[in-house]
Order: structure tokens, then sequence, then C-alpha cells
């Protein structure tokens, strides 16, 4: 299956790389005559005027310049892109070009139909040092050492093999931090949502903005996912993010004058055990929180399928991005946690992320096993 897989693709590159060179042959050796023998079509990759959507394009071939020019006219557009001035937008197209030759590279080289997969996404036209300053913004630093004693050993006899929270009511809809790196903020709250549903049946979005103007050390440049869940803990609950909603930055904190939501309170929260197992189990009781390292513009432009992180480094101090793990599953063979992010839903599968789960590696995919959180709530 694999290597016909990728050997068709290569036969059909050959045989397009040989059409368009006999299609310049041709052409040069009878420039005047018998016009309608080329019924070669020069833009036999992307069809130009022949989209009107950038969703589900493939793009696992370099589209020609005309395209190229037309991909960026119709991802501004879908992406409601405005740019102030014909520089920036300049700028931005380079950009857009740069990312869209990595994407194609990138995409050539799967080896499965259900390999990650990259796109034209809502971060197409930012640069990777953009989308890592505004982003990777998770300090391990500014994360309190866990005590190996407040590891919890999560134990379960008999996880079931699928599961997915969403569909037992205990995810809220995929969330946009903006232009603030708050995702400690956004990782914490998607985990205590879930078990505030599973045990009140009550699923309520609650404040990140709460956090961000409260929690001390948190900002949009720097936060701890683990300081996030003590501080909830201690405040016995958050504000509804109806009552306390998102302004995209850290602003005066309002937590004298806006009331708890109901039943929001933790009694505590535990690392997760660093492993495969632990990290099954706990993700069978509950939404977990977890950190990875995301640094690589295979994450910025992921569009679907399930990713496998490999440039990403093995040392498990170096995560930068905390999402929220709502539940897991398979295809093919292949293992996958379902993950949510907090990037809007024009990344990624409608804000999710498929990411490879049962590794052989230590700390699991882009050490996505090393700091997982569970908040306890009784
Ligand atoms: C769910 O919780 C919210 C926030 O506390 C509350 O306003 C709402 O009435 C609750 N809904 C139900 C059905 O209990
Ligand atoms: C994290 O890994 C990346 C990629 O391997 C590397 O460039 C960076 O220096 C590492 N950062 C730390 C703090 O180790
Ligand atoms: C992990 O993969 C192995 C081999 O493919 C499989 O037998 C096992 O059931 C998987 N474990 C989980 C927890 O999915």
């Amino acid at each position: 299956m694999k290597i016909s897989y990728t050997s068709n693709r290569f036969l059909m590159f050959i045989i397009f790389t040989a059409c368009l060179c006999l299609y310049f042959a041709i052409q040069k050796k009878n420039p005047d005559e018998n016009e309608d023998i080329l019924i070669i079509p020069s833009k036999f990759e992307i069809p130009t005027s022949k989209y009107t959507t950038i969703s589900g394009l493939k793009l696992d071939k370099l589209p020609n310049q005309d395209d190229v020019i037309e991909l960026f006219q119709v991802w501004k557009k879908e992406n409601g892109r405005v740019y102030s001035d014909p520089e920036e937008m300049a700028r931005k197209f380079e950009t857009f070009v740069t990312n869209l030759k990595y994407i194609v590279e990138s995409n050539a080289k799967r080896d499965s139909p259900h390999s990650a997969r990259l796109g034209l996404n809502n971060f197409a036209d930012w640069s990777s040092t953009e989308y890592r300053e505004t982003y990777m913004t998770l300090n391990i630093d500014a994360m309190d050492i866990v005590n190996e004693d407040d590891v919890e050993d999560v134990t379960c006899s008999d996880p079931p093999s699928t599961l997915d929270w969403r569909s037992r009511g205990a995810v809220t809809p995929v969330k946009n931090q903006g232009l603030c790196g708050a995702c400690w903020a956004f990782a914490t709250v998607g985990a205590i949502e879930g078990i505030v549903a599973i045990k009140t049946n009550n699923l309520t979005r609650l404040s990140e903005q709460e956090l961000l103007d409260c929690e001390p050390v948190g900002s949009c440049l720097q936060g701890s996912v683990n300081r996030a869940f003590i501080w909830i803990k201690e405040n016995k609950g958050i504000a509804s993010e109806d009552d306390y909603p998102y302004t995209f930055k850290k602003d005066v904190c309002r937590k004298t004058t806006i009331q708890n939501s109901a039943n929001s309170g933790i009694d505590s929260h535990h690392l997760v055990e660093r492993s495969e197992r632990g990290l099954l189990c706990a993700v069978a009781k509950q939404p977990i929180s977890v950190s990875i390292y995301a640094e690589s513009p295979s994450y910025q432009l992921y569009e679907d399928g399930v990713f496998k992180g490999e440039d990403c480094p093995l040392d498990s101090k170096n995560v930068t991005h905390s999402m929220v793990i709502v539940g897991y599953n398979s295809v093919n063979n292949e293992d996958y946690w379902i993950v949510k992010n907090s990037q809007g839903t024009g990344w990624g599968m409608e804000g999710y992320m498929w990411i490879k789960r049962n590794t052989t590696k230590m700390y699991g995919v882009c050490a996505i096993n090393a700091y997982a959180f569970n908040p306890v709530k009784q």
C-alpha cells in the first residue's frame, strides 16, 4: 500500500514533468504553426478560476504563478484579511508563498492517506517567527517543578477503545486566543469545563479572562497551567465566560465584582503519570490539559490527519504550547489523541488536531505525555 502510493505519485510527477518538457520542446520548434496540437493545458496543477474555496485543496504540487496569485486572493477573502498598505500585502504574499512551498513539500512526503496534511489555514500569511512569538509562550521555567509525589498514578482496567468527550457533552466550542499567548489559561479552563460538566451535567463556558487578569504571573507573554489550576482551586472556582468575557489582553482583575460560576471549584489537580498508559487512563476519566512542543511550521500550517511531530525535539522540558485532549481514536491502525486547540476554527480540523499516540517515544509525540494535568473534583 505504502510503496505503491508513493511510487504512483512519483510516476505522475515524472509524467507531468515529461509532458511539460515536451510542451516546451514542441513550442520552441514550431512557434507559429499548428497551435491546436498543443492540447496539453499549461495550468494542469490547480485549474485557475475553477476553485472558489481553499479548503479541501490537496496542495502536493507547487501551483504555477498565476494560480498562486489567485490562491492568495481566494485565501485572503476567505480569511477576511485586509492589509494596511501595498507594502504589507507584498510582505504577506511573500510569506504566503514561502508557507505554500513548505506545505507542498511536506504534503508530497506523506506516507499514508491518514498522515498529517498541511494547508493554507488561517495562519498561512504568518511567518514562523510571528507564530512563535505570539503563541509559543508556555515557559517551562515558569512552570513549577512538579514533585514526583504529586504525580497521579491513574490506573484503569479497561478503558474504552475509543472515546470522544465532545459527544458526551463535556467540551465547549473551540475558542480563539487572538493575538495573545494565553494558551495556558485556555488549556486549564478547557479541562475544568470538562470535569465540571461531567460532575454536574452542566456544560458552561468558563472564563480564561479571569485567569489572565487575576493569576499574577500569567500574561499574554507567558504562563503556567500548574499555577492556573492552583489559582482556581484557591479561588474556589472561576467565573463563567458570559459573566467575564475574553478581551484579548491582560486587564485589571475583577474577581471581587464578578461571581464564580456555580460548582466550578476543584479539589486539587495532579500531574498525570508520564506514560502512554497513564495518559490513556486519565483521558478515559475526563478531558486533560497537555503541553507540547509546537514551534514547527508543520504545527502552524496543520490542516488534518494524524500529526506525528517528526521534527520535535526529544527533550521533555522543551514544550511551548498547551491544549486539551478531549478523546482518542484510531484510523487504519494508527492511534491518535483528539486535541482541542484555542486558535479558532480556522486552524486544523475546525480547531482540532489528531496527535499520534501509543508510540514508543518516552514522552510521546512532541512530549505530550510529559505535562498532562487532571483537575480533581468530588
Ligand atoms: C448551568 O450552569 C449555569 C452557570 O452556573 C447556570 O446559569 C445554568 O442555569 C445551569 N443550567 C442548568 C440546566 O442547570
Ligand atoms: C527546543 O527544541 C528546538 C528544536 O529542536 C531547539 O531549537 C530549541 O533550542 C530547544 N529549546 C530549548 C529551551 O531547549
Ligand atoms: C497500541 O498499539 C498496539 C500495537 O498496534 C495495540 O495492540 C494496542 O492495542 C495499542 N494500545 C492502545 C492503548 O491503543
